[in-house]
């Protein structure tokens, strides 16, 4: 018997209604599976609909059409069975580093005991021990965003869904990060959707990739990433997977740039 997916993401629409009233269709019938402890990244344009894409997902935002399941039963608005790693840092300005990362256990209604015990292994897992009673304002831009994932993972979410978690970040904080994150996940054992702009970020990380269209976003081309990792970034093979991606990417930025004249409002772009 074939074994069901995590998650599965069938025909899933969703049409904004703008202030004016007029209709905006960001998604377009989006279909894909996703494996237990599969990493799944998404790319796609600026604006295609990622983001919406994902807070779907998460249970967080109305879809118009399609289904969601999760282990083969439908999940509905609210429902709370994915962890969130948010676009735009998200620490709690007055919580300390451990008040943070204990924030979902105290939805869970975790014991302090045992919320303390499950922080710490954390705080040693993603190295931020020295740093635990310093507010997000006291620590530095890579340290939030370790503290976000440890926040997000440390109630062990059967999905991971990530939104540009290692954005803004230099290129040498970013790669250290893309490393304790498989790191990180190997012991938490998740599934992971990733929304990525960073090509190479998302060759090194994934199982698969996902690539969408301009908006109305549809599913332009998937690649299954068939390297063993650890990956070498600067090996042919991810060099291969690289050009072929951006080739993708690059074509549908064009296509966008031709149909640019017709549309409906020109003088505004
Ligand atoms: N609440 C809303 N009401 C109306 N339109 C919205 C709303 N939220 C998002 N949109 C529109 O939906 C489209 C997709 O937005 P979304 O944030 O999902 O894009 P994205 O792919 O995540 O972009 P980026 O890569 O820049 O983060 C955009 O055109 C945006 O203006
Ligand atoms: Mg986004």
């Amino acid at each position: 018997m074939k074994a069901l997916s995590k998650l599965a993401i069938r025909n899933l629409s969703k049409t904004f209604e703008a202030d004016d009233g007029e209709l905006v269709k960001v998604l377009d019938s989006i279909s894909f599976e996703i494996a237990e402890g599969e990493f799944v990244s998404i790319l796609g344009p600026s604006g295609c609909g990622k983001t919406t894409l994902l807070r779907i997902i998460a249970g967080l935002l109305r879809f118009s059409k399609g289904e969601i399941l999760i282990d083969g039963t439908k999940v509905s608005l609210g429902h709370n069975r994915i962890g969130f790693i948010f676009q735009q840092e998200s620490l709690f300005p007055w919580r300390t580093v451990r008040g943070n990362i204990e924030f979902g256990l105290e939805l869970q209604g975790i014991t302090p005991e045992k919320r303390s015990k499950l922080s710490d292994s954390m705080l040693e897992l993603i190295g931020m021990t020295e740093y635990q009673d310093n507010l997000p304002h006291e620590i530095s831009g890579g340290q939030a965003r370790k503290t976000e994932m440890a926040r997000s993972l440390i109630t062990s979410p059967d999905i991971l869904v990530a939104d540009e978690p290692l954005s803004n970040l230099d290129a040498q904080t970013r790669n250290f990060l893309q490393e304790e994150l498989l790191r990180i996940r190997e012991r938490t054992n998740s599934t992971v959707l990733f929304v990525s702009h960073n090509v190479d970020e998302t060759v090194f990380l994934s199982d698969r990739i996902i690539i969408m269209s301009n908006i109305p976003a549809k599913i332009i081309a998937e690649y299954t990433i068939d390297i063993p990792k650890p990956r070498d970034r600067t090996s042919a093979e991810c060099l291969t997977y690289r050009s072929k991606i951006l080739e993708v990417l690059r074509e549908e930025r064009e296509k966008m740039l031709e149909e640019r004249p017709t549309q409906k409002h020109p003088a505004s772009i």
